[in-house]
């Protein structure tokens, strides 16, 4: 008999586990590409039956999966579904826990995937009960060669000293090849696709340098307010929700060297160098290169302190300091409640150094933008003669996009191939410990200084803004300008 394999799911009556963890595995399912046997245990203090956890997760997937949902494929795959309560921060419950597995393993033993949807809090808690109880040690290779991991969500700390000292904590119980740290950023196919565009094809690297590139822009946009989610939000603000995991992995996955193999420490190894050659803003260089912002409206949200200064909206520059990018300002923003919801990166090449056209208007280098979503996919810009002029030029686009080339094959949600991944021992589309102790080494000194700043107030923006005009400004003292949107078909871009 194959051995089983069992994800435990911590946080299995919320929100995560309702829209993205059931609706992936049951994908995964369909697609034949679990193991056999797969069991799922969901852990949560909501006291459900196994039947009331069943139903509830009927209706997640029926609502949230991508694959056709019927009542035949369904009847066949809840009876993976366990469900045990009880407050799991504490170690009342780890003897059901224990009882539960050892039933669901039949004298064999199993392959366990433990999955930490919970906040961030819970984390330390959590994989010290797992310690104690003994559910996260692995047997030497030649016993029973099962392994045991653990899935950690984002964030992973809210600063360098806290995930510094969550790594000393939870290495007392996992080793590193067995801690998960997720970024589902680097699950979306169009950031995998980034690796696929810059190494698989020939023409694109030898000007991907500070010899071609004037500087390069990374934004993710969103027009969601903070919602229900304020009150994890105002502890978090955009720093830490977005720019120190989800902004800092695209950032290095533009700008890393090729890495030697596929293999996961190689990438991890390359992302970490370009990391550690990010040049370190000191608290009197944060206003210069920074702008930080609040909507309208967020102090009145539920949840929000009437005096919250937490941004919603940050647009950073940074440089980084090794022989391909010296001198090539990276410019990353993101915010919420903003006009449209964008994630792109956009390569600004340089202007051609002659310009043989005279023309009205400055004609600025190409530029590629690569569309991380919406509407995937990858446009260049290009000047081109205006038909029966003298010599006219128009800048006009070349566009790939996703839903053309491969109207077959939907992309699936990022959660499919994180689960699939960490099912399989890649660890490549997830953190490791130095990974992300480097992008928080980037991250603090910018809160910090604004904690402590005088001088750089915390400006607002309207909802449904493209942002504050002081992130407008801040481009245009450096002769730039924001792109905004070239995924959009048949739009040209002055
Ligand atoms: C999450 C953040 O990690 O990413 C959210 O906590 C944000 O605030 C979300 O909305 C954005 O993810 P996506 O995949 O919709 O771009």
């Amino acid at each position: 008999m194959a051995t089983p394999t069992i994800i435990v799911i911590y946080g299995a009556s919320g929100d995560l586990t309702h829209r993205k963890l059931m609706p992936a595995l049951y994908n995964l399912w369909l697609k034949k590409r679990l193991p056999d046997p797969f069991f799922v245990i969901g852990l949560g203090r909501t006291d459900y039956s196994n039947t009331d956890f069943r139903q509830e997760m009927r209706e997640a997937v029926a609502e949230f999966a991508a694959k056709v949902f019927t009542e035949e494929v369904w009847a066949d795959f809840e009876g993976m579904l366990h469900y045990l309560s009880g407050n799991f921060t504490g170690p009342d419950p780890y003897p059901a826990l224990t009882s539960k597995l050892a039933e669901l393993e039949n004298e064999r033993q199993s392959n366990r995937l433990f999955y930490l949807a919970m906040p961030p809090r819970f984390y330390e808690p959590i994989i010290n009960q797992l310690g104690e109880f003994d559910l996260v040690r692995e047997e030497d290779e030649d016993e029973t060669g099962c392994w045991r991991r653990v899935i950690i969500e984002k964030p992973f700390g809210r600063d360098l000293q806290s995930a510094q000292d969550l790594n000393v904590s939870i290495h007392q119980h996992l080793l590193e090849h067995q801690i998960y740290r997720i970024d589902h950023y680097l699950a979306k196919e169009t950031v995998q696709n980034m690796m696929v565009f810059r190494f698989g094809n020939s023409i694109f690297e030898p000007l991907w340098n500070r010899n071609f590139i004037d500087h390069v822009q990374i934004t993710a946009m969103e027009t969601v307010d903070v919602g229900r989610r304020a009150s994890y939000y105002d502890q978090a603000g955009v720093m830490r929700d977005m720019f120190q995991n989800h902004l800092m992995q695209l950032f290095s996955i533009v700008a890393m060297e090729p890495p030697s193999s596929r293999r996961a420490e190689a990438l991890r190894n390359e992302k970490v160098k370009v990391l550690a050659a990010v040049r370190r803003l000191s608290e009197e260089e944060v206003p210069a290169n920074t702008v930080r912002a609040q909507y309208e409206g967020y102090l009145t949200s539920d949840g929000v302190p009437a005096d919250s200064t937490t941004p919603t909206y940050a647009a950073v520059q940074l440089y980084v300091d090794n022989w391909r990018w010296q001198g090539v300002p990276f410019y990353l923003r993101s915010g919420k409640a903003l006009a449209s919801k964008l994630t792109e990166i956009t390569i600004q090449f340089k202007s051609a150094p002659v310009m043989l056209f005279a023309q009205k208007r400055r004609v600025p280098g190409n530029t590629l933008t690569l569309t991380i979503q919406p509407d995937e996919g990858i446009h260049l810009r290009m000047e081109a003669k205006v038909p029966d002029t003298l010599s006219d030029l128009q800048p006009v686009n070349m566009h790939f996009h996703y839903d053309d080339a491969f109207d077959d094959a939907p992309i699936p949600e990022a959660y499919e191939r994180l689960l699939s991944d960490a099912i399989k021992g890649d660890a490549s589309l997830f953190t490791r410990d130095d990974e992300v102790e480097l992008s928080w080494k980037i991250i603090d000194p910018i809160m910090t200084a604004w904690r402590h700043s005088q001088t750089q107030p915390l400006t607002e923006y309207v909802k449904g803004s493209w942002g504050p005009v002081e992130a407008d400004r801040f481009l245009a003292e450096t002769g730039r300008a924001w792109v905004n949107g070239a995924h959009r078909r048949h739009i040209v871009h002055p």
